[in-house]
């Protein structure tokens, strides 16, 4: 099948793209770099040895949207993981977000109407479940209020894609809702890269076992947890690309409006159990410092992922420790020119 994998050079795009290559599809990306790097282009095809067509466009523009679908005729799908995704940022800058994923996001279904293309797999969020404090939570309970602005574009996208498919029962729609993507390649080759600083945990850790921070800021230990710290749903972003290959699967078959996936593992991991795994597979000293919850975190968020298991036969493999494992082998790798502290 072809498909058009917009934001294809971010972290878990350019993971997908190499399981899609792998998996003998063919694959056209779209991406304007704003958060990633060229260079991660030649690592997907070193990585699954095969070619595929890249397009630096920024999805809000849409005559050059609408020339892609134009060249590319026989595309079939679209997985739309472009966006900005920092809660932290989108505090400050709300509008960059409405823009690059609510805009972005209506540009892509009207050009992808334009041209007759009908499926669709998006890359939402564990944050539309707002605050909600019953764990774990279930595809079906009802979409929180959202705590910050980056929350918000992913229920404004949602709730338009939902109705986008109500409207017209040729779309297939499905949403992917990421609980919290850690880990890289096994190659070490593609990780996560943000050209900004990090506000993720991992890259975060990551940065200051290698020497780049002095400490790590731990954001809430009065939390009602066993350690006091926040607690996640760490996934590792193979099981996660392996995730968008089951749903590409699924749009082979006819169902009606859209349908909404979690992806997790089921399982909760306090930020000092990851901090602790990091410690004793890097062998590196991670200092913390504790410091005010951060606004728009909630406590506590894991998934039920019975119905991505059930549905489209997606089980999530890789521990904890493997994600780490990887996550730290790319961060060696990737600053082999950065000088490791001791
Ligand atoms: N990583 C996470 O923790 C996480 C969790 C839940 C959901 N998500 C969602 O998954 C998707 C992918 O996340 P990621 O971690 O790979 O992020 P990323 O920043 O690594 O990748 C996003 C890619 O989209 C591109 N992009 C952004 N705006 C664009 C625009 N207007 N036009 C074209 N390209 C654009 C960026 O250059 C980047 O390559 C995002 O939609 C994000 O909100 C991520």
């Amino acid at each position: 099948m072809k498909v058009l994998v917009t934001g294809g050079i971010g972290y878990i795009g350019s993971h997908t793209v190499v399981e899609l290559l792998e998996s003998g599809h063919d694959v056209v990306v779209v991406d304007n770099l704003c958060s990633s790097s060229f260079q991660t282009t030649n690592k997907i095809k070193e990585i699954s040895g095969r070619e595929f067509e890249f397009h630096q466009i920024d999805l809000r523009d849409k005559t050059e949207l609408n020339r892609v679908f134009e060249v590319h005729t026989n595309i079939e799908a679209v997985i739309h993981f472009a966006g900005l995704k920092s809660v932290e940022e989108s505090i400050e800058k709300p509008l960059s977000y409405y823009s690059n994923n609510v805009v972005a996001t209506t540009n892509l279904c009207e050009a992808m109407t334009r041209v007759g293309v009908k499926k669709l797999i998006f890359s939402s969020s564990a944050t539309v479940y707002g605050d909600k404090n019953t764990m774990p939570v279930k595809e079906s309970d009802l979409i929180g209020k959202a705590t910050n602005p980056y929350g918000s574009s992913k229920i404004i996208i949602e709730n338009m894609l939902t109705e986008l498919a109500c409207s017209d029962p040729d779309w297939q729609i499905i949403s992917l809702r990421y609980f919290n993507p850690v880990g890289a390649h096994q190659s070490g080759l593609i990780g996560e890269n943000p050209l900004n600083n990090p506000t993720n945990l991992v890259p975060c850790v990551a940065n200051v076992a290698i020497g780049r921070l002095e400490k790590l800021k731990v954001y809430g230990n009065d939390y009602p947890t066993e350690d006091g710290t926040a607690v996640r749903d760490f996934i590792h972003v193979l099981d996660l690309a392996a995730g968008h290959l089951k749903a590409l699967e699924r749009l082979s078959f006819p169902f009606s409006k859209m349908e909404v996936f979690n992806l997790g593992t089921g399982l909760g991991h306090s930020v000092l159990e990851v901090v602790e795994m990091f410690r004793e597979i890097s062998g590196r000293a991670i200092p913390i410092r504790f410091s005010e919850r951060r606004d728009g975190d909630v406590a506590t968020s894991w998934a039920d992922v019975r119905k991505a298991n059930e549905v489209l036969n997606w089980y999530a493999k890789r521990s904890l420790e493997q994600m780490i494992i990887d996550a730290w082998r790319w961060n060696v790798n990737h600053n082999k020119s950065f000088e490791l502290s001791a």
